[in-house]
């Protein structure tokens, strides 16, 4: 429970179809994977609106999927911490949900998710992610981003105004992606969301929800992009899976893309003040059967301990100690300027031995190699 590894419905729901193939396993009620979950230990569990309750369903039918639901969890303890709305999967959202160019469209998806809001607050949800999936465009004469961004600015700051009137409490993180459905997303980074929630009337109630695999896909950074949403005070959620390179967003298992970098990231959630949920979003391999489901969710968790237990170690080592400190990892925490120092006192100051500091070796090599040593548990 205090690891606080949860699920998306939709990971070990997916039941593997892709662009070129049909499903490879069959339906996975809500009720089955809360239990399941649960005893693999898991501590919450998040949905779609219609991962949950069909988009055709009425009124009788969604009040049976959401009571059975709740019997699991009342049963299990598992908890609902983060709720999301599908905005992609039906055609009328080929365009957009939020900023779609069809202002009918527009209003019918800004419904759907102020509608969803209820339900997420009934469950106990904290947090709303905000996959914008469809927002985008393949052709840039198609879709004015200044306008399209206009329109998610006003769809955010509704669902943000509903929530405060209602008195639900949430707290909404976006979630970036570069392409995939669309050919380019709105909002593709982390950085993007960060630039884009300072613009919002209710800034301080949105943050992100970034995904390891996403930035990958863009070639960025993970760690870096994390520490910077730590740094802004905007982790609200994280997705932990696996991708391998600039590619098509794998959603493979946390840790089977680049490993160092999940060493690192879970370094930095442990000692970096994180404290929200550990949140697996990935897809089981369509190669495998249900045993292979849970086997693959059970991975997930326990490749996040042995890297917390090897972050432990590796923070633990007095040569690694020796090593960050050689680097001048810790120097970096002091001021550039001495306190009360004038500006006019350090312009005219000379007090660097530039020579010397050019001949510095930092050493971070060596450091690399003991976290690789730590990570392959040879320390
Ligand atoms: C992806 C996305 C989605 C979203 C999810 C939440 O892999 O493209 O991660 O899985 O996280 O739909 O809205
Ligand atoms: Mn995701
Ligand atoms: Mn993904
Ligand atoms: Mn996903």
């Amino acid at each position: 429970m205090a690891d606080k590894f949860s699920f998306g419905l939709w990971t070990v729901g997916w039941q593997g179809r892709d662009p070129f193939g049909h499903a490879t396993r069959p339906v996975l009620d809500a009720p089955t994977a809360v239990r399941k979950l649960a005893e693999l230990g898991a501590w919450g569990i998040t949905f779609h609106d219609n991962d949950l309750i069909p988009f055709d369903a009425d009124a009788a039918e969604r009040d049976r999927r959401v009571s059975d639901f709740r019997a699991a969890l009342d049963e299990t303890g598992l908890v609902v911490p983060m709720v999301t709305t599908d905005l992609f999967q039906h055609p009328v959202f080929k365009d957009g949900g939020f900023t779609s160019n069809d202002r009918g469209v527009r209003r019918f998806a800004l419904r759907k998710v102020l509608r969803n809001l209820e339900l997420a607050a009934e469950l106990g949800a904290e947090t709303i992610v905000l996959w914008g999936g469809r927002e985008g465009s393949e052709v840039d004469a198609g879709k004015d981003v200044r306008v399209a961004l206009d329109r998610y600015r006003e769809a955010l700051d509704t669902i943000a105004q509903h929530s405060e009137d209602q008195g639900y409490g949430l707290r909404f993180a976006l979630e970036p992606k570069p392409n995939e459905p669309r050919g380019d997303i709105l909002l593709p980074t982390i950085g993007h969301a960060l630039a884009f929630i300072g613009e919002l009337e209710h800034h301080r109630l949105f943050g992100v929800n970034p995904e390891v695999g996403h930035e990958q896909m863009a070639g960025l950074n993970f760690v870096h992009g994390i520490a910077q949403a730590l740094w802004q005070g905007k982790l609200f959620h994280i997705d932990l899976n696996g991708q391998k390179g600039p590619r098509y967003d794998q959603d493979l298992v946390f840790g089977h893309g680049d490993l160092l970098s999940a060493f690192f990231l879970v370094d930095l959630l442990e000692h970096g003040g994180y404290e929200g949920p550990r949140h697996f979003d990935y897809k089981p391999l369509r190669t495998e059967d249900i045993d292979g489901v849970w086997a693959s969710a059970a991975a997930n968790m326990t490749t996040y301990k042995l890297l917390r237990e090897r972050a432990a170690a590796f923070r633990a080592d007095p040569e690694v100690q020796e090593a960050l400190t050689t680097s001048g990892v810790y120097e970096l925490a002091e001021p550039t300027l001495s306190e009360g120092e004038s500006i006019a006192d350090f312009i005219k100051g000379d007090d660097v031995d530039v020579t010397a500091a050019a001949e510095r070796g930092y050493g971070f090599v060596r450091l690399s190699q003991l976290a690789l040593e730590h990570v392959l548990g040879a320390r």
